[in-house]
């Protein structure tokens, strides 16, 4: 019977064929010990000289790295292995040779390894992080849908942008000049004006010059927008999302928390709600922490946040920023114009900003407004305004960066190694 590794604990004591690649390899005289991969997972596979045939004895001894076979077998409980199971293996048809493979189990550099990315996903590291990238998109997908949300696809080729036209990539579009999508946002609110509660999930392009561990140039968003909701009722919604994300991985990717190494004491207390500190209270803080030379109106660091940031056990959002330093489309706080009902969640552990949002402006005359001062002109941003014209509604919304959020719930560095191919300033191979 053919099943995979993941499979393969409801098939104790069973012979079993799968399809797998040799990940690495220990033998003596008598006994092979292959560790196996599928794709699924991974398992070691013993050969015992003695049990099976000369052929198959020959073959695990001597077969490379990343070769492809059918191996057939028992499997039997193991305790010692975190997966709790082996293959007591009984024949091997080996598919295809592979010959010299890049990736030893040795130690590499970083660059070598990006040059490799193709190859360098198969690695049990790299196949954890993607596990856990793929539990946060599940558990998105079923927190929206429970909570009466519809997915809205916004597209990717735009006419206007939505943070600034600094960080645009340029594009043709036959006669006209287009960009490729900062961010669905402007899209979603003409789509939440027509379904009430939506949310996307899809790539954004920022052509930022950054080379940190927290920035990539293209990179993936998932952007709720809600009618009727202001932006405290926003705030909750975003904990209660965050809370979702965070108690799923820990609950569905042990495997792959444990092959991280990630220690989980921190991650187990984030439940809703999240501490919120206005950013006149956050540049007070970080006076007294010793950034003396912030000045209220300028924009925070990575060093800034992450300050902040050690000051909760949780994700803690930072409220209400300076009208000047943020996007157009942000609604003033009541009674004061200089800042606005915004808030940057900022996770804990050094990861830095993960969500972005605001309440968004609902009033045509300040919209108006607003245009002249960003030079907002010409037809592309047309229809953005006419959605305060007919039937407008306090709304919100928010755009939860999906890399930074794997970095941070898999422990890794640098959001390089939490996307399958990472473009960033100096890459676009693989
Ligand atoms: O704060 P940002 O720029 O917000 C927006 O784009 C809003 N229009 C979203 C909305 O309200 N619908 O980006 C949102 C999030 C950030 O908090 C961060 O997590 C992530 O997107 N992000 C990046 N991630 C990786 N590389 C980059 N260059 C990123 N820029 C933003
Ligand atoms: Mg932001």
């Amino acid at each position: 019977m053919k099943t995979t590794i993941s499979q393969a604990p409801n098939q104790k004591d069973q012979t079993v064929t799968i399809g797998a690649w040799l990940a690495n390899k220990r033998s003596s005289g008598k006994i092979a010990f292959l560790q196996l991969r599928d794709g699924t997972g991974f398992m070691q596979g013993v050969v015992v000289k003695s049990d099976v045939s000369e052929e198959t004895f020959e073959l695990a001894k001597n077969m490379n790295q990343e070769s492809s076979m059918y191996i057939t077998g028992k499997i039997v409980e193991d305790t010692r292995s975190p997966f709790g199971y082996e293959m007591q293996v009984s024949v091997i048809e080996l598919i295809h040779e592979a010959t010299d493979y890049p990736i030893t189990p040795k130690e590499h550099g970083t660059e070598f390894l990006m040059d490799h990315r193709h190859l360098w996903l198969r690695s049990k590291r790299q196949h954890a992080v993607m596990k856990i990238r793929n539990e946060i998109i599940r558990a998105t997908y079923q927190f929206f849908n429970e909570n009466g949300y519809i997915k809205i696809d916004p597209p990717i080729l735009t006419g206007s942008s939505a943070e600034g036209t600094t960080e645009l990539f340029h594009t043709k579009y036959f006669d006209e000049e287009a960009y490729l999508s900062q961010s669905g946002q402007l899209y979603m609110e003409a789509a939440a004006m027509a379904f009430g509660k939506v949310f996307s999930f899809g790539p954004t392009f920022r052509a930022e010059k950054s080379k940190t561990r927290r920035h990539l140039i293209e990179f993936w968003m998932i952007e709720p927008e809600m009618a009727f909701v202001d932006h405290d009722e926003s705030l909750e919604i975003q904990e209660q999302y965050v809370t979702s994300i965070v108690q799923s991985v820990l609950k569905n990717c042990k495997l792959e928390l444990n092959v991280l190494e990630r220690d989980t004491t921190q991650l187990e207390k984030i439940q809703a709600p999240f501490p919120r500190i206005s950013y006149d209270d956050a540049v007070k803080l970080l006076k007294e922490k010793g950034f003396t030379d912030i000045e209220w109106g300028e924009d925070f660091g990575a060093p800034h946040e992450t300050s902040i940031a050690e000051s909760f056990e949780k994700p803690v959002f930072i409220t209400n920023y300076p009208t000047e330093i943020k996007a157009f489309y942000m609604k003033p706080y009541p009674d004061r114009s200089d800042v606005v009902l915004c808030a940057d969640l900022i996770a804990p552990e050094g990861y830095g900003e993960i969500i972005g949002g605001s309440q968004r402006i609902d009033d045509l005359a300040l919209m108006q407004e607003r245009y002249e001062q960003h030079d907002l002109t010409g037809p592309a941003y047309k229809w953005y305004l006419e959605l305060r014209q007919y039937g407008s509604v306090p709304h919100s919304g928010f755009g939860l960066g999906l890399e930074r959020t794997v970095a941070w719930l898999s422990g890794v560095e640098h959001v390089r190694e939490t996307i399958p191919f990472p473009r960033l300033l100096n890459r676009l191979y693989p």
